[in-house]
């Protein structure tokens, strides 16, 4: 029987800092690392032809970390984000089209800039979306899904009473894109952590113990087909 891909995967880029810590290095120096692999697995899914990935780089939560590790991070989004305007799109040259995902308001201006730049000059790449989540909590991007239709209503343009699914999606940040149908989370935890609640209902889930910066295309491989042996029924029998 011919292989089923799944059509958008969600990625939880865990484990940075226990593969630092088994090295001695610094924890900064996994979240390096991690943002190498990133690219890979990116690149990998893209030619393999999957349609969108969604990668869990920062959440909102991750800022309680040291500063100095989340000033790290910051540093590895602004490396990516402008080394991807500085190779003239070579990103775009592979058809990725990007979108940040999460809160921008407590972002640094010069990398929501980088950002929107990045999402401006993608934005007719079409074989695959790649979501970035930056400052990203699931809880939130329902409550600001929330806040859209509370204001469509007090403008009078829709009832609160036909308010749909439909409506939430198309108004939380990867409206437009199919629901994940996997979600991968390597590094031995077995929790969503607040990434993609609301789209998440339906997806299946895959969990290894390899940290982020060891994870390779053959460990996406295999759990896209782990992903070919489940039986999907979305509540039906
Ligand atoms: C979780 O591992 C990882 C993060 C909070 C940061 C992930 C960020 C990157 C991989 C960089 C992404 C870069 C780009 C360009 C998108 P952890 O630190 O919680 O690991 P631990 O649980 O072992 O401590």
């Amino acid at each position: 029987m011919e292989r089923k891909l799944p059509k958008h995967i969600g990625i939880i880029m865990d484990g940075n800092g226990r593969w630092a810590k088994q090295r001695g290095l610094n924890r900064w120096d996994g979240h390096k690392e991690g943002a190498n692999v990133f690219r890979k697995i990116c690149d990998y899914a893209c030619e393999i032809g999957i349609e969108s990935i969604t990668f869990y780089a920062f959440s909102t939560e991750n800022w309680r970390r040291p500063p100095e590790e989340v000033a790290a991070i910051m540093e590895l989004f602004r490396e990516y984000l402008g080394e991807a305007e500085d190779r003239e799109n070579e990103n775009i040259q592979k058809g990725m089209c990007m979108h940040f995902i999460g809160r921008r308001d407590d972002m640094p201006d010069d990398i929501v800039s980088l950002m929107e730049t990045a999402e401006e000059n993608s934005k007719d790449a079409t074989k695959i979306d790649v979501n970035i989540a930056i400052n990203y909590g699931g809880r939130l991007e329902i409550v600001d899904a929330v806040k859209k239709l509370a204001q469509k209503v007090k403008n009078g343009e829709i009832n609160p009473e036909d308010i749909t699914e439909d409506d939430i999606s198309d108004n939380i940040y990867t409206a437009g894109q199919p629901d994940p149908d996997l979600i991968i989370r390597p590094s031995g935890e077995y929790r969503l952590s607040n990434f993609l609640l609301w789209q998440s209902a339906y997806s299946e889930f895959w969990f290894s113990d390899i940290l982020w910066p060891d994870f390779t295309s053959d460990d996406l491989e295999k759990a896209i087909d782990d992903y070919n042996n489940r039986n999907r029924r979305f509540g039906g029998v």
